[in-house]
């Protein structure tokens, strides 16, 4: 079998640290791809990043462009595209600005890598993500947003410090959109099998549903800018399941019919990944509470896209 082929739009922060990560993993052939200001700046960081192949022992052709040819023939592409918030900036605030990129983004993926499978990364992710399906006409199994790998691995983070154990050993789960009113699930989150609820109190439990929902906000008001190690890292989980056609389960911003009471929106679920892009959506009973969350953070991604279509009536 041929080696993968991964191509990531935008080579800023969260752009390149994919490309190491992905690198790293030795996933596969790496394409970084930024406007043609900044094709020095992809160029260099892939060059950079090629050259520590013989110290972190991968190989791959990894390459910097401007060029959209170059992402021909991609298995996986990753949109990171656009700007990141400023400190006092929710993520919504980026909506004009951002659809426009992504839309253009999407539109060369459907010309340069009509086969591919899309992860959509920019903010605000849940109306992004609507706008590359849109903008691409892709199924709706090729098209998934990045979101709640990386709140959910905040989650486990939290959980772990309190706990003081490894964080290989918390497992969790959280749903919704990747807005403050994401839903981490208490009961679906576990110590080696052990339910959290057992280990740790109600208000310590709270705190760690707190921070990972502000997690994001976190990190701006600490840098300025927002996070790139962790939302790359989860990113590149994603992507790693699909090359792999692992069949792992990770929530994901997904398209809903039905699934959880939601009908027509990518919100985040639990989505079985492999070679098919989302090739499940890992459905369950949730409390009255839980549903009552997870329907209210769902109106929120139907604002946001109702907002996209507002501005943008082509996107309808
Ligand atoms: P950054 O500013 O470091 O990089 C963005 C890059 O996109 C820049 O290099 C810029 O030149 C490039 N770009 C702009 N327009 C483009 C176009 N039309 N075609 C190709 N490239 C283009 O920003 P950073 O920190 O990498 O964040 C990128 C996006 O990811 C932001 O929207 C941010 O909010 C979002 N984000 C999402 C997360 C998630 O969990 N879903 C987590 C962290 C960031
Ligand atoms: C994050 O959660 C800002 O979406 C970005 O770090």
């Amino acid at each position: 079998m041929g080696r993968a082929k991964i191509s990531i739009i935008g080579a800023g922060n969260v752009g390149a640290t994919c490309a190491h990560w992905a690198a790293e993993k030795e996933l596969g052939d790496i394409v970084l791809l930024d406007i043609p200001d900044k094709e020095g700046v992809a160029k260099g960081k892939m060059l950079d990043l090629a050259c520590c192949g013989p110290i972190e022992r991968f190989d791959g052709v990894l390459t910097g462009t401007s060029d959209y040819k170059d992402i021909a023939h991609s298995d996986v592409v990753v949109i990171t595209a656009g700007l990141p918030r400023k400190p006092g900036m929710s993520r919504d605030d980026l909506i004009e600005t951002n659809v426009k990129i992504v839309k253009s983004v999407s539109e060369n993926i459907k010309e340069y890598a009509p086969d591919s499978t899309v992860i959509v990364v920019s903010n605000p992710l849940d109306a992004m993500v609507y706008t590359a399906w849109k903008a691409t006409g892709f199924p709706t199994n090729r098209i998934m947003g990045q979101a709640g790998s990386l709140d959910v691995a905040r989650f486990r983070t939290f959980i772990a410090w309190k706990i003081g154990c490894s964080i290989e050993d918390v497992t969790a789960l959280l749903l919704g959109g990747h807005g403050d009113d994401m839903v981490p699930l208490p009961r679906c989150t576990a110590v080696h099998g052990i339910p959290v609820t057992d280990l740790l109190d109600d208000a310590t439990i709270n705190e760690c549903v707190e921070r990972a929902k502000g997690g994001g906000g976190e990190v701006v008001k600490l840098m300025g800018t927002s996070a790139w190690y962790a939302p790359a890292s989860g990113t590149i989980q994603m992507v790693e399941a699909i090359v792999k056609d692992k069949k792992r389960i990770i929530p994901s911003a997904a398209y809903l019919e039905g699934q959880f009471g939601a009908n027509g929106l990518f919100v985040g679920v639990p989505a079985m990944l492999g070679e098919g892009g989302v090739e499940k959506i890992v459905e369950f009973k949730l409390t009255d509470d839980e549903q009552k969350l997870f329907d209210e953070s769902a109106s929120h991604v139907k604002d946001l896209v109702d907002t996209v279509v507002r501005m943008f009536p082509e996107l309808a």
